[in-house]
Formats: structure tokens, C-alpha cells, sequence
């Protein structure tokens, strides 16, 4: 077996480098993964979550093997492994979990107690999520194999549609998620903080959840016009005016059923500020525009430190909220990482029995792993593009 590896490595902020690294080992350091598996990384994406530390705004330091998006193909299975088998083709939830632990055995997988030292919830090649070494990479280890992966049923079939099913490891779940915990169902009024790749995904999935109207916000003329190509009313936010009139002259009605925010602590202020940052916005419109007993989702991150914020509070990750007009309206919020694997199967059906066409709404651009640098810079300049990775091109174009 070849012990060669290459990945794309964090440099500092602005920079990412493709380099040579270790091929992965059954292990973590002292800890041995005899549950793992290494897979040979057929696709890896690039996710805003990755852009949050490429742009320094995380305590991430260099030499970080980024990627936590991750589809491929099982090449060696630890002692342990029963069900899982060499030649399964399988996406890997971002969450790490260990399916032992008090809130895994609760499908809680994004807060898993035991796979991070330093508190819950883990995840590959991010900062504060246990040190596992990310698979934007040729090959990579996945733990607890039998636990965290979903084998694709056929792989020649799944292979067709992998430019779908590889959003199944974070976006697609992630997006789902924002929805039903905003509360979204049949005849929902629906509004979307964010464009990006997790914002368009929850737009689909607001529609396959029966939405009657989804309406997404953003400052990206492009990325906007990537929601109006699959039926979504959008609101570009570089221009004036208040956003419940707007949402009135789209509804007839001044507040929405369901807000999702799939935009988080890199928040722009709207109108003629939207050069500036505003960390609290999207929650504060949350909170104005969402309806009496209303839900909130928020798969938009927020951080604990953020080193790169523009005063004391919001560099310990405190916010500006109006919370007392959340509260007299009653609103839930809901926060975290999703829990990828209560939605990946059901998912996974959807695309490969063609009742959803994730791939096309997020504009999957695929990439070699040679061209990560510039995949990762296009992306920080709002192309309306989800940028997927093929490390050892794999995947027929
Ligand atoms: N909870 C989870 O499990 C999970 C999983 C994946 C990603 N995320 C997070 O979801 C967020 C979105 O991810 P992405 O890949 O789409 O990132 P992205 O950076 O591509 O998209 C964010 C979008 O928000 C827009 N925006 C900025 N301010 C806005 C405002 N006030 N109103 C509306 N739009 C605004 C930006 O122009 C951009 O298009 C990120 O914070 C990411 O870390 C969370
Ligand atoms: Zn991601
Ligand atoms: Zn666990």
C-alpha cells in the first residue's frame, strides 16, 4: 500500500498550500482507532465553516490539515470494524461520534462526550474539535467506522450521483436541519439568512419539506440569483429599505413562520452599511421578523473567541442581541452543529430516488485537490459556487 498523502494545510490567514502529509495510521496520537477505518477520499468540499479559519477568525494555527467534508472509499478496515468492509463507497457525517456516549445514544452526534478532550462535539481537521486530521486529502481515518459512516447502497449508482450525495456529509443535512428546527413544514412562510451553499441548501430543503414560500436574503446579486433558479423569492440586501416592508410586499404579511440563519458571526450589516461587519444582525432581524410562537434555526456559526472582531465583547463571541423581543414573541431558538446522521439516510433517498436536485442548486463546481488554493480564494470572493474537491479524479466530468 502506497504511504504517500497529500492535503491542503491552513498557513496562516489568507493562505492555504497543498503539501505532502502523513499517510493516516489506525490511531490518534496515544489513542488507538482500531474501530476506524482509511478511506480513499473520492470527494471533499469546501465549506464557510473552512473559510472562518482561512480567514483568521478562529484560533486555528498553522500546519492544520483542513477539511471535514468528506465522501470515499473504504481501502483498510481497523480489527474492530464488523459491518463495514473494504470497497464500501460511504460518506462521513462532519460530526465525530463515538455512538457510546449519553448524548450520541440520544442521536445528539454533533455534541459526542468522548471524542473530544476539551469539550463536546468533534470534528475532522477544525480548530477546538479534538485534533482529528481533516480530509481535504488523498486519504484519510475515520473513527468509530461502524458508528459514523453511510454506505451507499450500490457504488456504480452511487458514483452517477456523486456530485449530490457528497453534499450529504455536511451542507445538505446542515441546511435540512435549520429548516425542521425552524419549524418548517407544509404551507410555511419561510426566510433564509444567506446565499452560501448552507443557505441555498436549506432553501431546498424548505421546498421538500412543503414550504409554500421561501424567500433568501443576501448581499451577492450572483448568489441570489442561484435561489431564483429553483423557484425562491430573494431579497438583496445592499439595498435600502426595511426588510419587514419587503417581506410584506413578497407575502402580504410583515413577518415569516420560519427563519433560518445560515450565515453566523461573519454577519454584514444591510443597506448602505453592507461593507461592515455586524455580528448580531441576522439574529436581531431573526427575532423582528419571525411570527409570535415562531422557530429559529441557527446552523450559522457563532465562536466562543474570535480574534479578528472589531471590539472586546464580540472577541469573546458576545453579541449585541435584542433577546427581550425574542422572548415576548415566545420565539425557540435553536443552535449547533447538526446532528448530520439523523438525516443522511433519509437524504440520501431523496437524491438517489430523484426527488431532489441538491448538486444543481448549490452549483457544484468539482475541483482537483491541486486547485484548492484558488477553490478557496473564489469562495471567499462570493462565487455563487460549491466548491467539490477530487483528489484522485475519480469523478467522470
Ligand atoms: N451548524 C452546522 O453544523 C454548520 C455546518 C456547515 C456550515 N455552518 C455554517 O453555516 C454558515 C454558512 O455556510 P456557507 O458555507 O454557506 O458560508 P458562506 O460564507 O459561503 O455564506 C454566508 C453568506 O452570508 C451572506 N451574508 C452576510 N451577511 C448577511 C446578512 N446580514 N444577511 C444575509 N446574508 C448575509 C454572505 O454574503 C454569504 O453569501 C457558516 O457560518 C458556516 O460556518 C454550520
Ligand atoms: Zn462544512
Ligand atoms: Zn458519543
Amino acid at each position: 500500500m502506497s504511504a504517500a498523502n497529500r492535503g491542503v494545510v491552513y498557513k496562516g490567514p489568507g493562505e492555504v498550500a497543498v503539501e505532502s502529509i502523513a499517510y493516516p495510521e489506525l490511531a490518534l496520537g496515544n489513542r488507538k482507532c482500531e474501530h476506524g477505518v482509511i478511506l480513499k477520499v473520492v470527494t471533499t468540499n469546501i465549506c464557510g465553516s473552512d473559510q472562518h479559519m482561512v480567514r483568521g477568525r478562529t484560533t486555528a494555527q498553522p500546519g492544520l490539515v483542513l477539511g471535514h467534508e468528506i465522501t470515499g472509499l473504504v481501502v483498510e478496515c481497523g480489527r474492530d470494524v464488523e459491518f463495514i468492509k473494504p470497497g464500501d463507497l460511504v460518506s462521513v457525517p462532519f460530526n465525530i461520534a463515538c455512538g457510546r456516549c449519553r448524548n450520541c445514544k440520544e442521536g445528539r452526534t454533533g455534541i459526542c462526550l468522548n471524542v473530544n478532550p476539551s469539550r463536546p462535539g468533534a470534528a475532522y481537521g477544525y480548530v477546538d474539535m479534538g485534533g482529528w486530521v481533516g480530509g481535504q486529502t488523498e486519504y484519510v481515518m475515520v473513527p468509530y467506522a461502524d458508528f459514523n459512516l453511510l454506505k451507499f447502497p450500490d457504488a456504480d449508482q452511487a458514483m452517477e450521483k456523486i456530485r449530490d450525495l457528497t453534499l450529504l456529509s455536511d451542507i445538505f443535512p446542515t441546511g435540512f436541519h435549520g429548516c425542521v428546527t425552524a419549524g418548517v413544514g407544509p404551507g410555511s412562510t419561510v426566510y433564509i439568512a444567506g446565499a452560501g451553499p448552507v443557505g441555498l441548501a436549506a432553501a431546498v430543503s424548505a421546498q421538500l419539506l412543503g414550504a409554500a414560500c421561501v424567500i433568501v436574503g443576501d448581499m451577492i446579486e450572483e448568489r441570489l440569483a442561484q435561489a431564483r433558479s429553483f423557484g425562491c423569492e430573494t431579497l438583496d440586501l445592499t439595498q435600502e429599505g426595511d426588510m419587514a416592508d419587503r417581506i410584506e410586499a413578497i407575502l402580504g404579511e410583515r413577518e415569516v413562520d420560519a427563519f433560518v440563519d445560515c450565515v453566523g458571526f461573519e454577519a454584514h450589516a444591510c443597506g448602505c452599511n453592507h461593507g461592515k461587519e455586524a455580528p448580531a444582525t441576522v439574529l436581531n432581524s431573526a427575532m423582528s421578523l419571525t411570527r409570535a410562537g415562531g422557530q429559529i434555526g441557527i446552523p450559522g456559526l457563532y465562536v466562543t473567541e474570535d480574534p479578528g472582531a472589531a471590539d472586546d465583547a464580540a472577541r469573546q463571541g458576545a453579541l449585541s442581541m435584542r433577546f427581550g423581543l425574542g422572548w415576548a414573541k415566545s420565539h425557540s431558538f435553536h443552535t449547533g452543529q447538526c446532528p448530520v446522521m439523523q438525516y443522511h439516510r433519509p437524504l440520501m433517498q431523496a437524491i438517489l430516488f430523484g426527488k431532489v436536485n441538491i448538486a444543481d442548486a448549490v452549483n457544484v463546481q468539482m475541483i482537483t485537490l491541486d486547485q484548492a488554493p484558488q477553490g478557496y480564494a473564489d469562495f471567499d470572493g462570493g462565487a455563487a459556487k460549491k466548491f467539490v474537491m477530487d483528489p484522485h479524479g475519480s469523478v467522470a466530468v
